[in-house]
């Protein structure tokens, strides 16, 4: 998916349970500077159902699991999270929605960014207008 690939957190694993090591810069290909988590999802609800223009995310579930389906003009995919040890990163204009949280599950998300609203976009079809372009013009760089 463009725009998107999994990150390996590493796992300190043993008798005593799990530790997973997050560094900003490192692991996490930006400078953190918001978390956000979302907890008491209700069964059937599902929430994002927005792109961001200029903000990079890293999503971990730390317990239990949800999915989340990315779109671009081009590409559809849902990936489930359900492993703490693995990161989901969303780069620019990737449209994304998640659904079937767990009972307890608990979604830890790393911003790039402070919260801007004017930074989301909310409306699908504006979505579909700006992110062609977008894209477009990043394939032109190529
Ligand atoms: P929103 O991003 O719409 O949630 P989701 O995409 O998971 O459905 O945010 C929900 C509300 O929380 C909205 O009123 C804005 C507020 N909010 C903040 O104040 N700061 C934040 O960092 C985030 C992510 C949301």
């Amino acid at each position: 998916m463009i725009n998107c690939k999994m990150i390996d957190m590493p796992a300190f694993a043993g008798e005593y349970g799990q530790l997973n090591a997050i560094e900003g810069g490192h692991n996490v290909p930006f400078k953190i500077q918001r978390v956000y988590y979302i907890t008491k999802v209700p069964k059937n609800v599902m929430r994002g159902f927005h792109s961001h223009r200029a903000l990079e995310q890293v999503l971990l579930c730390v317990n239990g699991s949800v999915k989340i389906r990315l779109k671009t003009p081009s590409q559809e995919e849902v990936v489930e999270l359900n492993d703490p040890s693995k990161g989901l990163y969303i780069g620019y204009m990737v449209w994304r929605e998640m659904f079937d949280f767990t009972k307890g599950a608990v979604l830890l998300v790393l911003a790039s960014q402070h919260y801007t609203e004017t930074d989301y976009i909310r409306d699908y079809a504006q979505y579909l207008q700006e992110s062609r372009k977008y894209f477009k013009e990043e394939d032109l760089k190529k």
